[in-house]
This record gives C-alpha cells, structure tokens and sequence, in this order.
C-alpha cells in the first residue's frame, strides 16, 4: 500500500527504513531513495520500469551534502554551485567512491541538484542523506507536476507520497555536465543558457556527434510521451484531421477540439504541457497539436520536451 501524506517527516521515515517515497519540488515530482542504499535505489528501477542504463541524480538538503557524493567539485561547478544554488539545476560531477554504481548506472560520474522547493528541502533534511530522484513517472510517460499524477502512474508500487501543490515550474532541471573545461548543458530546463553563461561564458549545449557514446544517457529513451499522437505545429498553421484532438499553445485556434488549453506566455504553457497531456490521455483523445514557440528562455526547454513527445 502506498501511504499519502503531507508530512515531510512522516515521508522521511520511510527513506530511513530503506523504501522509496515520491516528493514534489519545483520542477516535477520525484521518486526518491537514500543514494548509499543498493537495494532502496534498486527499487525505484523497478518501480518506474526504468532501463538500468539511465543514471539518477542526487539531491541533496544542505550544500554540506554535495561532499557525500563528490570529492572533486570542478571550479565551474563551484561557480555554478555558489550562483544558483539551490535550483532547478543539476551538475553532472565525478562521483565519489562510496556512491554505488547502481545509482549512476555504472558512471563514473553523478548529477547533483538541491532543489529549491520548501517542503522537498525539508524533507531532505529529515531524510539526513542524499536521496536519488528521477521524476515519479512510469518510464517514458509524461513527468509528473501533481501528486495525483504520481498516484495514477506509481500507486501500490512505492512506500510513499509527499503530497504538496502542483509544481511551479513544469520541466524538469537543467542538466550541464561540469567534469570537462567546458560545461555542457545535457538538458535543457529553467535555468537557461544565457543565465549559465553569465556565470561561465564557454558554457554550451551538447550535440550528439556521429558514432560517439551519448553522455546522458537519459536523452536516447524515449520520453515525456502521452499515448495521444502528438503534433507541432506553426502560429500560423490550420488543422484538419477527422481524429478526436486536442490543442495547447499561445494562440487561439479553430476548429472542433475536445480540449484546447490557451496559454498566456511560454512559462504557463511550460507548467501546463506535461499534466495536458495526461488529461488528454484520460479523454481518450487521439492527437494533441502543440503549438511551437520560440527557442529563448524556457522556451529552449519547452521545446526539447515537445520534439522528443513527438518523435
Ligand atoms: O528536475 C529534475 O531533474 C527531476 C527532479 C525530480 O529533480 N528529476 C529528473 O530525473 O528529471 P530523471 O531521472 O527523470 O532525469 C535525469 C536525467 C536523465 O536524462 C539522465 O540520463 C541524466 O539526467 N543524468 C543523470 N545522471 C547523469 C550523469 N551522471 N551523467 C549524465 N547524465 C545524467
Ligand atoms: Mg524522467
């Protein structure tokens, strides 16, 4: 049975005796278990169905804590550390000797985030350890922005939900990989390139080059996807298909749409995107149309999240 509760303590017990809780934080839900715990990480695998080849990342409650997990903060990763933390961001370290390989799924290296969300940070702090999180969703559905989406997807397979409020954010954290000269950004979130660039100037997005072995893992499973077809399409661009469907996007639209959801900027559309999806999956609906926007601010974001639903 999976307990419900909106104490941060109370969930926090259940991480100590070796179980796995989900837990909200600004970007999306997470499903979280103490890092040092072979076989409490080993149960978030199967309870989301994740492939054993996609690495978790550690967050963390106090700044202290980063240490647990690293012994080679890199100096970007301090810059970075000391501007934005905590955040929507994750830092990709080499990981410490005492992180087990499961948690990293055999890398040598470990993301790192502290969240700034109230209620995740004291639950952190009760936890008193570094807990991996992915996101609280079946593997390769839509992350989670409400509880009630972690409950559709994981309920009777974890200990434990942290009730809180919807999300603020929408998307899951910025991914940059800070073990080489030149930070990379792995995925796309909040924190945008021009904040990081303020920060490091050389600061880039990483392309995946032919024949190379991908380095976020993460990026080559499929992802984010409703079971609907989902559509990009252009500000401009009519729709007319015989299937049921649905529309999200900045704009109005015509036409015979069982759900439409107008979004007045990109950071609404953002919070919105991942819950419309499962709301259309629950509708039944056949094809969602996503309008496109532009690649600036957490657009950049926005945008990934949507190609990848539409691959
Ligand atoms: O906002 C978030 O990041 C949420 C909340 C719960 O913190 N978590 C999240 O986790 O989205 P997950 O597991 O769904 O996505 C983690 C991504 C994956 O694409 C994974 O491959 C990448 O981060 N990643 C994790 N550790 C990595 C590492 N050591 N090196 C490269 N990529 C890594
Ligand atoms: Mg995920």
């Amino acid at each position: 049975m999976t307990v419900i509760t909106k104490s941060p303590k109370k969930a926090a017990e259940f991480i100590k005796k070796g179980g796995i809780v989900a837990f909200p934080t600004e970007t999306v839900y997470g499903l979280g278990a103490n890092v040092f715990d072979e076989k409490a990480v080993g149960k978030i695998f199967e309870a989301k169905q994740r492939p054993n080849d996609n690495p978790l990342i550690a967050h963390v409650g106090t700044l202290e804590q980063i240490k647990l997990l690293t012994d080679k903060i890199t100096p970007n990763a301090q810059k970075f550390i000391d501007a934005f933390f905590p955040a929507a961001l994750t830092l990709v370290l080499p990981k410490s000797e005492k992180v087990p390989l499961i948690a990293t799924a055999n890398l040598d290296t470990i993301g790192v985030r502290m969240p700034k969300h109230e209620l995740a940070r004291k639950f952190l702090k009760y936890c008193r350890t570094p807990v991996v999180a992915p996101s609280a969703n079946l593997s390769g559905k839509p992350s989670p922005t409400k509880w009630e989406a972690v409950f559709e997807d994981l309920d009777g397979r974890i200990d434990c939900i942290l009730q809180g409020e919807a999300t603020e954010i929408g998307l899951e954290s910025t991914v940059v990989d800070c073990t080489s000269e030149i930070p990379l950004i792995l995925r796309s979130g909040a924190v945008t390139l021009e904040d990081l660039r303020k920060i490091v100037p050389e600061t880039k997005i990483y392309q995946v080059k032919k024949d190379e072995i991908i380095r976020s893992p993460g990026l080559k499973h499929r992802h984010y996807s409703p079971r609907a077809k989902v559509v990009l399409i252009s500000p401009e661009s009519r729709v007319q298909s015989p299937k049921s469907k649905a529309f999200i996007g900045l704009r109005e639209i015509e036409g015979d749409f069982l759900s439409v959801k107008i979004c007045h900027s990109a950071e609404e559309y953002a919070h919105e995107v991942f819950a419309f999806f499962r709301e259309c999956d629950a509708q039944g609906i056949e094809e969602i149309y996503c309008e496109i926007v532009a690649e600036k601010g957490i657009g950049m974001a926005l945008m990934d999240r949507l190609k990848r639903a539409a691959e």
